[in-house]
């Protein structure tokens, strides 16, 4: 028992293990991921529907949307947001992992006559010969990477980019990591069964690493046959920190915000949205 204990509360090195594939895509957790994305009032997975469709507004009117515009979205879930640039005329890609929401996402797609590309796939290892205008990573997916990741992925937006292409995304401020505290919880059947269908015993971890900016959820899930680990990493960036990172992977950050709707940028907004273009690298 002790040493169960002393391995559930061990602290691993920054972004040491990755488990994002067994949170999105298990059969039993994914099913409750689908239900928290399509749950219209919350800010669960997805964002709540007035949220998006705002979001959805201000980018097309911002960015510029229309039928000559390629858009690739990363870590699209069931579509919520291809959805709807696809029904302002743009030719729109998504990719996402999980199939579940890829599933929910073509058939969504079909039902509305949308002819929108699909890949279940990891973003990190996605392949393509188009060529996008604008590419989005919304709801701070951006901060689940570690910095060796976040730099493959820049490498992608770049070369799937056009000249002069531009990205969006979002991600978590410093104010979120400064107000986080570490905490060991125990708790029977965890999140309301989010973890299994069966009991379970449920761990949670939070680790803060203060120097890198980063926060970890670990949860510990332990069932009658079987325990498993869930790593669940954050970044936080503050202005400066997501500009050198940007600008050290070709990208001109342009613009800040608050949030993916185009609110004002705050230097207190718990979250911050960023458009950057593709730069020529000199
Ligand atoms: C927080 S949700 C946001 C979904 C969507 N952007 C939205 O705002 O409605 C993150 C999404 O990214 C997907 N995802 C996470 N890591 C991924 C990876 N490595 N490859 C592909 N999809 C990934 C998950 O399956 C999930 O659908």
């Amino acid at each position: 028992m002790f040493n169960k204990l002393k391995e559930i509360n061990v602290r691993p090195t920054p972004f040491q293990f990755y488990t994002a594939q067994e949170l999105w895509t298990d059969e039993h957790t994914s099913k409750k991921m689908l239900e928290y994305h399509l749950n219209e009032a919350v800010d669960l997975s997805s964002r709540n529907k007035d949220f998006i469709s705002r979001s959805v507004k201000w980018i097309a009117s911002h960015l510029g949307i229309d039928s000559n515009t390629n858009i690739a979205d990363f870590g699209c879930g069931p579509g919520l947001y291809t959805t709807l640039f696809a029904e302002k005329n743009a030719d729109v890609t998504g990719i996402d992992f999980s199939s579940r929401s890829i599933r929910y996402a073509k058939k969504v797609a079909n039902q509305k006559g949308l002819n929108i590309d699909y890949f279940k796939q990891n973003y990190l290892e996605f392949e393509t010969e188009k060529r996008f205008d604008l590419i989005t990573m919304i709801f701070c997916d951006y901060c689940a990477l570690s910095p060796s990741q976040r730099k493959t992925l820049l490498a992608k937006f770049y070369s799937f980019l056009k000249p002069g292409g531009l990205v969006l995304l979002d991600v978590h401020s410093v104010n979120v990591f400064n107000s986080k505290e570490e905490v060991a919880l125990y708790e029977f059947n965890q999140l309301d069964g989010f973890w299994s269908s069966e009991d379970y015993y449920g761990f949670l971890n939070t680790f803060k690493y203060d120097e890198d900016k980063v926060t970890l959820d670990k949860y510990t899930i332990i069932e009658k046959d079987r325990t498993s680990v869930v790593y669940n990493w954050l970044q936080y960036f503050d202005q400066d920190s997501i500009r050198e990172e940007l600008g050290k992977n070709g990208f001109e950050a342009l613009e800040f915000y608050s949030d993916v709707t185009g609110s004002i940028f705050s230097p207190d907004s718990l979250d911050m949205a960023v458009v950057a273009r593709k730069a020529k690298y000199t």
